[in-house]
């Protein structure tokens, strides 16, 4: 069974929304879920288009976006982030640097700012992340440590930031792209300070710090099934085995269009972990097209978050499917793969995609 269950949302019709601008902010018209209202000055009786997280809940799928940008800074953003998503991942305001750019001050201003509003929207928030390779501040990286040292380092953040939202974060990415493509735990700060045992002491030490949040292993391109997966598969299946508080993996999903595994083969990925008695969470999906975008390349954007949203869908152990950012202009691909982009439901001018329609339908 999936485990998220959400609470009423609301309904605004996406034409009125959009001949709107969204420029009513989080104060739209509601109308009950699944219920219809006149378009603007007509009778008519067009049904009423229910946003993502309304269709999703039906699923009892979380439906959510990673928000990076400074925040709240735009009520046409929050509203649309409020409307359709029920879900948020800060981005990048959780992470290492981020909340403890000194040693011992932690910082979480931003971090609030995000988890305060998904609160005041029915939503609820993934924390990102604990334990990675990047972003890790200077102070820590050009030290040198004693394993010890490094150790005690690595608790005490974990136990200051999971502690801070204790009873406030669903979930949290404990220990992110720990494996290489090759299959070995990846070279970096923690397995070289600390060494292979760190991956289980960052989840006992965060279950430690928050019972009541969802621990999860985070990583890319296990979507496929190959040599990363099966490494990935071997380490869950051995934390499990010993007992190791891991409750769910979560596949990234950075995609390039026209490039997916197919649905059978992703939810048989799925599948796999799930018989670990893992939850799935598809947790930072994006689907990259060669820029200037077309209309070609948009519809097999489209039929890609079909695919995903469908294989989530069809596999009872996912429970949540987060967009890594809302709007085309928010998302990191740009500037990560040049020449890529468009990436996402909404376009820079907040006009639902294609894929938009893809993921409603895939929903239905
Ligand atoms: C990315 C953010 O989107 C960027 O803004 C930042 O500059 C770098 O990190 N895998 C992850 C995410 O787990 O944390 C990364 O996010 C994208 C890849």
């Amino acid at each position: 069974m999936r485990s998220f269950a959400i609470g009423p949302s609301f309904a605004p019709t996406l034409v009125l929304w959009v001949l709107l601008g969204a420029a009513a902010g989080c104060s739209s018209p509601t109308a009950p879920r699944g219920g219809t209202e006149p378009p603007p000055g007509g009778g008519g009786s067009t049904p009423t288009p229910d946003p993502l997280r309304t269709l999703a809940d039906r699923h009892s799928i979380r439906f959510g976006a990673a928000v990076g940008r400074l925040f709240p800074d735009d009520a046409r953003f929050t509203a649309v982030l409020g409307r359709e998503f029920s879900m948020l991942t800060p981005e990048n305001d959780l992470k290492f640097d981020a909340t403890e750019p000194v040693r011992g001050q932690l910082r979480f201003t931003r971090a609030d700012a995000m988890v305060d509003f998904a609160s005041s929207k029915g939503m609820t928030a993934r924390g990102h992340t604990l334990v990675w390779q990047n972003q890790l501040p200077a102070w820590l990286t050009s030290g040198s440590w004693t394993r010890d040292e490094a150790r005690g380092i690595m608790e005490n953040h974990i136990a200051a930031v999971v502690g801070r939202y204790k009873g406030r974060l669903a979930a949290w990415d404990v220990v992110n792209e720990a494996v290489d493509d090759g299959g070995s735990l990846r070279a970096g700060f923690w397995l070289n300070t600390i060494g292979p045992d760190y991956v289980e002491l960052a989840f006992r030490a965060a279950r430690a710090a928050d019972p009541g949040a969802a621990l999860y292993y985070n990583d890319y391109s296990l979507e496929y099934g190959g040599a990363k997966t099966d490494a990935v598969y071997q380490l869950l299946s051995d934390l499990k085995g010993r007992g190791v508080p891991i409750d769910g993996v979560g596949f990234q999903a950075h995609f390039e269009a026209g490039k997916l595994p197919s649905l059978d083969r992703m939810k048989s990925v799925f599948a796999r972990f799930a018989a670990l008695g893992l939850k799935i969470q598809i947790t930072e999906l994006d689907v990259r097209v060669p820029l200037p975008a077309t209309t070609a390349s948009l519809q097999t954007q489209a039929a890609d978050y079909r695919t995903v949203v469908t294989a989530c869908r069809e596999t009872p152990a996912c429970n949540a499917i987060v967009t890594w950012g809302v709007t085309d202009a928010d998302s990191w691909v740009p500037a990560t793969f040049p020449g890529s982009g468009a990436a996402l439901l909404f376009d820079a001018a907040y006009t639902p995609k294609p894929a938009y329609a893809a993921v409603a339908d895939a929903l239905k």
